[in-house]
């Protein structure tokens, strides 16, 4: 008797009218159930056809979706749905001091399928990973979320996931937990629900005349990546920077750029350069060094589909700081490079230029530029000016009777 699975049946009788394709998944561990999946999820993939052109389909899961290739054990699971031809779906759940959460999203699609892709052409398998916002469920605890969420893996592919009903772990569960994009903000006027069967028409017009829950999709903070590049094994750190990045592509589709853990580029005496690849994102970041101060002077954002789209944004003057020192801000900051390409940053701290011992020198703060920071410095550069203009007044004051003393 599974809370989650009972739930489940409490769901569909309140949703009576929501026809979803969902799929329920259970998957065993030695005859015993340790992870029941029940929900609904549709994907939408920007592909290249012919000529440079671009094509959007939206597709559901089908149901015919397999999950034999799903399994778990005492501190890790995944959920993985196969379906033909050679497209997958998967999260991976990992349990900590009692309270488990999905790690990623990783969705994989054939290019070469031409029943879902028409035209393509590439004949590549992508795949792209997310991190879902489901975290700290408590072991034995059901993961329910009603809502619609939509999940951008890359500028190319989303998903929309809805009805979910998830419990990664089981050991004798009873309890449950919502998202926050299911808790009413306001409170929702709740539909009288009369038992009168003649009632059934108002009584849906009530239902669907509750205006609908459209949660903006909010990414998670993204993680911070520490990256140092030096010439050769040997050597020490020429270049070194931390951050956590999340780009934003034209309106409103953003990801978080996951830290990979290599890193390239190039330190030179007056440029340097750092590239990341992570998820089929390559982003470079290229520093100028005009003697005195460094810059970044340009941002080059590729995406890694076969025709490599491009997304360049050069002449900047951001993140300057003096050479010799680094250039911090904790803050996020976000930054439009063109009007298709803007940057967030998440505790940035970066040193392209002079690095000693492989450590970062002096930091330039951009709080310092923060308000709040600069009225106490000028209100200490008044007081300074003030005592100056004392100390001078004094000076001449004795010169004069100095002065004064002498044509005595
Ligand atoms: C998901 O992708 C589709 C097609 O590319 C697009 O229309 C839709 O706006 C995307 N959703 C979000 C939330 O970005
Ligand atoms: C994929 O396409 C490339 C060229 O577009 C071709 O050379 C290759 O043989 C194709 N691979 C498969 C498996 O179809
Ligand atoms: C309910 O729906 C009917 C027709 O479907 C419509 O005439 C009526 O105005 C609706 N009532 C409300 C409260 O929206
Ligand atoms: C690094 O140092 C080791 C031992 O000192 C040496 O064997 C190796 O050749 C060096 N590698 C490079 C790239 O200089
Ligand atoms: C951006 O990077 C790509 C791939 O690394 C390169 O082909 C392209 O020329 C770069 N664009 C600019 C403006 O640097
Ligand atoms: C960058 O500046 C140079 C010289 O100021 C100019 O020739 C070039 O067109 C600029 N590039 C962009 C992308 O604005
Ligand atoms: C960028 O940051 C400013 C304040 O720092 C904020 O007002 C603005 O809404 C942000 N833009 C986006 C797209 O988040
Ligand atoms: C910055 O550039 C100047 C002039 O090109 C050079 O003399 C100096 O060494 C450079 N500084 C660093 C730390 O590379």
């Amino acid at each position: 008797n599974f809370w989650c699975t009972s739930g489940l049946h409490r769901l569909n009788l309140d949703n009576l009218s929501h026809l979803s394709h969902g799929i329920e998944v259970k998957v065993m561990n030695k005859d015993k159930l340790c992870l029941y999946a029940n929900l609904t999820l549709s994907f939408s993939v920007t592909y290249e056809v012919a000529d440079n052109k671009n094509k959007t389909v939206s597709f559901e899961l089908p149901s015919s979706a397999s999950s034999d290739d799903s399994k778990c054990d005492n501190t890790s699971s995944i959920l993985k749905l196969s379906f033909p031809d050679g497209h997958s779906w998967s999260v991976n759940f990992s349990l900590k001091d009692k309270s488990y959460q999905a790690e990623n999203i990783t969705f994989v699609y054939n290019l070469n399928d031409s029943k879902v892709f028409p035209d393509s052409s590439s004949n590549e398998t992508v795949t792209v990973t997310t991190k879902p916002d489901i975290t700290d469920v408590g072991v034995n605890t059901c993961y329910s979320c009603k809502s619609e969420d939509t999940l951008i893996a890359s500028p190319l592919a989303n998903m929309t996931l809805s009805d979910v009903l998830i419990q990664a772990f089981i050991l004798n569960g009873t309890k449950i937990t919502t998202c926050s994009a299911d808790k009413p903000v306001t409170p929702t006027p709740t539909p009288t629900h009369v038992t009168n069967a003649t009632t059934v028409v108002p009584a849906t017009n009530a239902t669907t005349a509750v205006p609908p829950t459209t949660p903006t999709p909010t990414l998670p903070t993204p993680t911070v990546g520490n990256y140092s590049f030096k010439h050769d094994v040997n050597s020490t750190a020429c270049l070194l920077a931390n951050f956590g990045l999340r780009i934003g592509f034209t309106q409103n589709k953003e990801v978080n750029f996951d830290p990979p853990t290599e890193v390239s580029g190039s330190c030179g005496v007056d440029s340097s350069e750092l590239i990341l690849m992570s998820n089929g994102i390559n982003v470079s970041l290229s520093f100028y060094n005009d003697t005195k101060k460094f810059r970044l002077h340009a941002v080059n954002v590729t995406l890694n589909t076969s025709s490599g789209i491009d997304y360049p944004g050069a002449n900047l003057s951001l993140w300057e700081a003096a050479v010799g020192s680094s250039y911090m801000c904790n803050k996020e900051q976000n930054f439009t490079i063109t009007d298709l390409l803007s940057i967030y940053t998440f505790s940035l701290h970066v040193q392209p230029f002079g690095v000693k011992n492989g450590l970062y020198s002096t930091a330039h703060e951009c709080s310092l530029d923060d308000p709040s920071i600069l009225i106490p410095i000028i209100v200490g550069a008044a007081l300074a000016g003030l005592i100056l203009i004392v100390v001078i007044a004094y000076v001449i004051g004795r010169r004069k009777t100095h002065v004064g003393y002498q044509t005595l």
